[in-house]
């Protein structure tokens, strides 16, 4: 079909994709022996540590009669339901012990289990793997097994080796999973949201073209050297002193953003991803690894002033955003500003098509494309 000069309607659906792994909560958040709240998908979940620290996942509701089991006891290896005392094995979620059978009552409890989700710690934060649905049988399904790890932060060095540092930042945002994404990777609003005296102004807008690639499930903006308009930009490249001054900002479903800026030696690598909490509400987690700066005291703290001025300026206009969403208005992109956002509403329908047929997964882009737009 060919491409109309007509901004184009588009509706969100605000689905949120399973088969995937998601950020849950900050690691440094989830302390041993103890039971934290967290949601995922409209999925409530209660999140801890065992007594060596290992992360878990389950339901927040006993299989039983469905009492959240945050409210249980928890001794650091098994979660005891705060009703009758059901107790569960919190890394599989199999039913241990129920206080009111009589030795005679030979109920199958292992066969009984909490809803127990893959679990994962990674760069400073606890994924949880959500599969797709299972049919049905709760209260009696084994934990299904991700089908891979969880996604990591792209470093450089020496395996093992590297030397580096890790901050994260999160922002709470009223609206829905699919505002949130393409708010995250839409050139457009920069000059009009980010302003700042150090970064850039409105009266920086200039002409830009930028060359994007397909990847598997995904698209990546090629390397290239960064706009020269902002001085944090400049900095760099004195600092590096590096002729070869490159980055890629991959994005790939379900809603990972990854950014990686290379100078010589020295890099500087995040993964931002946006999680569906509930249909209106998602959250935004900047987690940053770097190798610059890093002998430098305040290079976390100043990381996370400039970037927690970014989320927060998104934070701050998702919130009026969220106003007028509230009307349910159609959604309208333009080309070529707003072509990711078509991509990512193509990428979505496409998996889930996959999915349906079990056919192969049709990538929306065939190839390189080359998108103009002023910022
Ligand atoms: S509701 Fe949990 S043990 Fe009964
Ligand atoms: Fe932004």
């Amino acid at each position: 079909m060919p491409e109309l000069d007509q901004p184009q309607r588009q509706p969100t659906d605000a689905l949120m994709l399973t088969g995937f792994w998601y950020r849950a909560l900050p690691a440094d958040r989830v302390h041993r022996n103890q039971l934290h709240k967290a949601t995922l998908l409209e999925i409530p979940l209660v999140i801890g540590r065992d007594r060596a620290g290992q992360p878990f996942a389950l339901r927040d509701a006993c299989p039983h009669r469905g009492m959240p089991l945050n409210c249980g006891h928890f001794d650091g290896e098994n979660l005891e339901c705060s009703y009758h005392g059901w107790q569960f094995d919190v890394h599989n979620g199999q039913c241990q012990l129920i206080p009111s059978l009589t030795p005679d009552q030979h109920l199958k409890i292992d066969r009984i289990y909490a809803g127990s989700y893959p679990c994962e710690e990674q760069d400073g934060f606890i994924w949880t793997y959500i599969p797709d649905p299972s049919p049905q049988g709760a209260g009696f399904t084994e934990p299904q097994e991700a089908p891979e790890p969880a996604p990591v932060i792209e470093k450089f060095g020496a395996p093992g080796k590297e030397k580096y540092k890790l901050a994260y930042l999160t922002a709470d945002m009223p609206v829905s999973i699919d505002h949130g994404i393409i708010g995250l990777m839409d050139p457009a609003h920069g000059p009009f949201v980010h302003q700042a005296w150090w970064w850039r102004s409105r009266h920086s807008i200039h002409e830009k073209k930028k060359n994007f690639e397909p990847i598997p499930y995904g698209f990546r903006m090629s390397a290239h050297t960064p706009s020269s308009n902002s001085a944090p930009y400049k900095l760099l490249r004195l600092y590096a002193d590096a002729d070869s001054f490159t980055t890629t900002i991959d994005f790939t479903l379900p809603n990972l953003r990854r950014e990686v800026i290379r100078a010589g030696k020295y890099w500087f690598s995040s993964l931002t991803t946006v999680t569906p909490i509930t249909r209106n509400q998602c959250r935004i987690d900047v987690v940053a690894a770097w190798n610059l700066f890093r002998w430098f005291p305040f290079g976390a703290e100043l990381l996370k002033f400039v970037f927690g001025k970014f989320v927060e300026q998104d934070r701050r206009t998702m919130e009026l955003q969220a106003e007028g969403l509230k009307h349910n208005p159609h959604l309208m992109l333009i080309d070529d500003a707003d072509r990711p956002a078509k991509w990512y509403f193509q990428l979505k329908a496409a998996y889930l098509e996959a999915k349906r047929t079990g056919a192969e997964f049709r990538h929306p882009l065939t190839g390189p494309v080359t998108l103009k737009w002023k910022s």
